[in-house]
């Protein structure tokens, strides 16, 4: 069955995923399988990179992150970290990633879109991230307007977007817990 999602700016069509997995809010156990699936998807310099740098000593948003499983093997996870914009309640999306094995079958757009419909119901004014436009776009991330959010080390200005839940989000990203 294809499920139309609509977020508060655009349609995106989910595929359906393969029979054999299930999306799944992430354990406390999944850890070390995901640590080891980011490790391979971005390497041993995404440790230095700003948005790692504030997820640091951050538990992910437990309601917010998902991992996909297939047969008990984690092929797939996406997290959310919680953290303030100009003091606004705000959800840091990402690491979100998909084993090479696993790729192009849809799992990283449905984990994408779980996450973001989880977000709608927590706290969050806005979902903030640092990636690709032409893959978040379309679920209706858009780039942040240059200077709008004063994040606390260097990003690429391109790659800050910005979803709003309930309002658009700028001012200084600082750590929320
Ligand atoms: C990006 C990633 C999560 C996509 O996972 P996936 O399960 O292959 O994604 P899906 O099958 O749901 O969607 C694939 C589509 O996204 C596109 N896509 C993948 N990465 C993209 C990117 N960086 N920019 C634009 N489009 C991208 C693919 O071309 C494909 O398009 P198509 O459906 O028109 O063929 C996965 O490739 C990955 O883990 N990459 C390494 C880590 C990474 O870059 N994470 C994103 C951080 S910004």
């Amino acid at each position: 069955m294809k499920v139309l999602h609509m977020s508060s700016r655009s349609f995106v069509r989910e595929r359906p995923l393969p029979s054999d997995l299930v999306l799944r809010p992430e354990r406390v156990d999944d850890d070390p399988a995901i640590e080891a699936l980011y490790a391979s998807a971005f390497g041993p310099g995404r440790h230095v990179r700003t948005a790692s740098r504030i997820r640091e000593g951050t538990r992910p948003e437990p309601s917010v992150s998902f991992v996909a499983d297939r047969r008990g093997l984690v092929i797939g996870a996406i997290r959310q970290t919680p953290v303030a914009v100009g003091g606004a309640p705000t959800l840091m999306l990402g690491p979100l990633a998909v084993a090479e094995t696993a790729a192009k079958q849809g799992i990283g757009r449905a984990l994408l879109l779980r996450s973001i419909e989880a977000a709608r119901y927590t706290d969050a004014a806005a979902i903030v991230l640092v990636g690709d436009e032409p893959f978040y776009g379309p679920s209706g991330f858009k780039r942040v307007p240059h200077g709008s959010i004063v994040m606390p080390g260097p990003v690429e200005a391109h790659r800050l977007l910005q979803l709003p839940l309930r309002a658009t989000v700028s001012g200084p990203l600082t750590r929320r817990r």
